[in-house]
């Protein structure tokens, strides 16, 4: 196990709106923050239902003013294999609630192909990823945010699936069982070598397997997002709802 493990930094809100409010105000932070020190700001956009209401107060009159987003580019953590305009695409949430609402550039949205033939469409974003962030050894994001499904997945890295041990590819095309089809999805590698990692998790039938995954024994492979470990001084946060922290115990909250 790596010793130099980044210490999670938990931030526990009341409820779900208090926490979407404080991710926003830490995104604008980290995006200032990022186009300071070298001109532009790569964020991977988590899927699934919980980011929703970030990128609408992202993209309301109160947050959307605070950032150039000339400088902003958008990229995904996984997508469902679906069309664009499909009810299960990442892409058309994030677009609804956010992209297709501020005056992002068009060149500046990274979508993940979720048409057509999965590897290929792997294969096509890290091609893109390389050309954004240059032929190093991984991509070096300014933050990826995730989402934890209530199994301890993250992204679209599932329990016991083949994604978990990829190691030598920044994005690769996973076969789920359960759902009967494959994701396209950042390896954990890629994930971990961002300088910043947001989980955001809420919901009460998130509670008991957070603990697991915060507290419990380490077993990545049935609890994925125990991957999560930024690399090279990168950070990790954890953004959570009070009912989805219930079972942490607050003596190992210190
Ligand atoms: C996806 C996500 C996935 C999501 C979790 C949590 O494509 O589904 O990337 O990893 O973050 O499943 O989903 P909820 O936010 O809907 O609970």
């Amino acid at each position: 196990m790596p010793a130099d493990r980044a210490t999670p930094n938990l931030q526990i809100f009341a409820d779900a709106t208090e926490m979407a409010r404080a991710a926003a105000i830490r995104i604008i932070e980290l995006a200032h923050v990022s186009a300071n020190a070298h001109g532009r700001f790569s964020l991977a956009l988590a899927g699934g239902s919980t980011p929703k209401r970030i990128y609408e107060l992202l993209a309301s009159e109160e947050f959307s003013d605070q950032l150039d987003w000339s400088q902003v580019h958008v990229f995904f953590g996984d997508e469902r294999c679906v069309p664009p305009d499909h009810d299960d695409s990442n892409y058309r949430m994030a677009s609804e609630a956010l992209l297709s609402r501020v005056s992002l550039p068009a060149e500046n949205v990274h979508r993940i192909r979720g048409e057509g033939d999965a590897v290929a469409n792997a294969r096509l974003y890290e091609d893109e990823l390389r050309e954004y962030f240059g032929d190093g050894k991984w991509p070096r994001f300014d933050l990826v945010m995730l989402g934890m499904g209530d199994d301890g997945h993250t992204a679209s890295l599932f329990p016991g699936t083949s994604a978990l041990d990829v190691q030598n590819a920044w994005v690769t095309a996973n076969w789920v069982e359960k759902f009967d089809t494959f994701r396209v999805t950042l390896t954990a590698p890629a994930i971990n070598h961002a300088r910043q990692v947001m989980f955001i998790v809420t919901g009460a039938s998130k509670a008991e397997r957070l603990q697991e995954v915060l507290h419990g024994a380490r077993d990545e492979h049935r609890l994925p997002s125990q991957l999560i470990q930024p690399q090279d001084e990168g950070a990790l946060a954890w953004f959570l709802d009070e009912p989805a922290a219930a079972k942490l115990s607050r003596k190992e909250l210190g």
